[in-house]
């Protein structure tokens, strides 16, 4: 039932810095792709293009892809919300997007200052356009296990508005545990509710956040499931600044790890990923959270 591979989707870059609170300088993000490319991975998350003033941290994504040098078999996907991101995606040249909506109607008007239906009808034109441009867009889905101001989430509505996103027209679903509440008897009722709906795991993938220290062991579940990609983010970094009491994402090392173990392929080169948490570490000025970039000496 385990996939024979998995893709790993890396968030560092976005989920990862979204939420630091000092500035991190363009050359070091450059430097923090680079090095994940030269890792190995071949889907980095590379920056948002959503409004400056609710993501200071990412408000140099036009500069960051100016000067990004796009390696050969690697995708730079970046994140939108509205026509205005995508015009600004668009003219920076990317060939990838991710739009993301909220499970919940606390959360669509915290992150995207929406109604739940209005996201969608904010995302449907974004959507259409950037097919149309040729692009590939995935859909993320917030706070699909539990939300911080409305808690438990029904597995019935998170398909719904998880059906919707795949409706119009994203190419992918990606269940996020914003917070990081989920266990992993949920993980399972969630993606059988989904196959149950019509929607097969293949267009599925899993975004935990290791608040609760479960994010591992969900991404097992997913991934005896069928589940063959997963978002991670190197070495544990991350968070989301408009979801109280949300942590970093699952490592990206201690996935590998887990991978590792289990005879899946996935293509990353874990020391030079370890070295290159333990570099960006330095630069943010504290460990990095993951157990196996510890136990590894980072
Ligand atoms: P709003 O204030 O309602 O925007 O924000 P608006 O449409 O009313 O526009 C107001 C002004 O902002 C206008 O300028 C627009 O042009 C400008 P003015 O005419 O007043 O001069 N504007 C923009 N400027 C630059 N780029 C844009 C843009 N859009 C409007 N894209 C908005 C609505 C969606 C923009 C805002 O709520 C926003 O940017 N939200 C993003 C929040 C965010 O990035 N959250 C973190 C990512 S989600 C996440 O982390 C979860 C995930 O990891 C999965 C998981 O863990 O669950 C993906
Ligand atoms: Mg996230």
């Amino acid at each position: 039932e385990l996939p024979s591979r998995v893709t790993i989707w890396e968030v560092g870059p976005r989920d990862g810095l979204q939420n630091e609170k000092s500035v991190v300088p363009v050359a070091v993000k450059l430097e923090f792709l680079d090095r994940l490319a030269a890792a190995g991975l071949t889907t980095l998350e590379a920056t948002s293009f959503v409004h400056p003033k609710w993501v200071p941290q990412l408000a140099d994504a036009e500069e960051l892809l100016a000067d990004l040098t796009q390696r050969d078999g690697v995708r730079y996907p970046v994140l939108v919300p509205n026509a205005r991101g995508l015009d600004r995606a668009l003219a920076a040249g990317v060939g990838h997007i991710a739009v993301f909506a909220s499970a919940t109607e606390t959360f669509a008007q915290r992150n995207l200052n929406s109604t739940l239906d209005e996201q969608f009808a904010m995302f449907e034109p974004v959507i259409t356009r950037a097919r149309a441009e040729g692009l590939e867009v995935r859909g993320y889905l917030s706070m699909c296990f539990g939300d911080p101001w409305e808690g438990a989430v029904p597995a019935a509505q998170v398909a719904r508005a998880g059906t919707r996103l795949l409706e119009l027209g994203c190419s992918e679903l990606s269940l996020g545990d914003t917070i990081g509440v989920a266990t992993a008897g949920q993980v399972e009722r969630l993606l059988d509710t989904f196959t149950e709906n019509g929607v097969g795991v293949g267009s599925l993938a899993v975004h935990f956040h290791d608040t609760y220290g479960q994010a591992l062991t969900n991404t097992l579940a997913a991934l005896r499931r069928g589940v063959s990609t997963v978002d991670s983010s190197a070495g544990g970094l991350g968070g989301c600044p408009y979801a109280e009491s949300a942590t970093g994402n699952l490592a990206t090392e201690d996935l590998v790890w887990l991978l590792d173990g289990l005879g899946v392929g996935h293509g990353v080169d874990l020391d030079a990923l370890v070295a290159t948490s333990a570099w960006m570490a330095e630069q943010l000025g504290r460990p990095s959270p993951s157990r196996v970039v510890r136990a590894l000496g980072g």
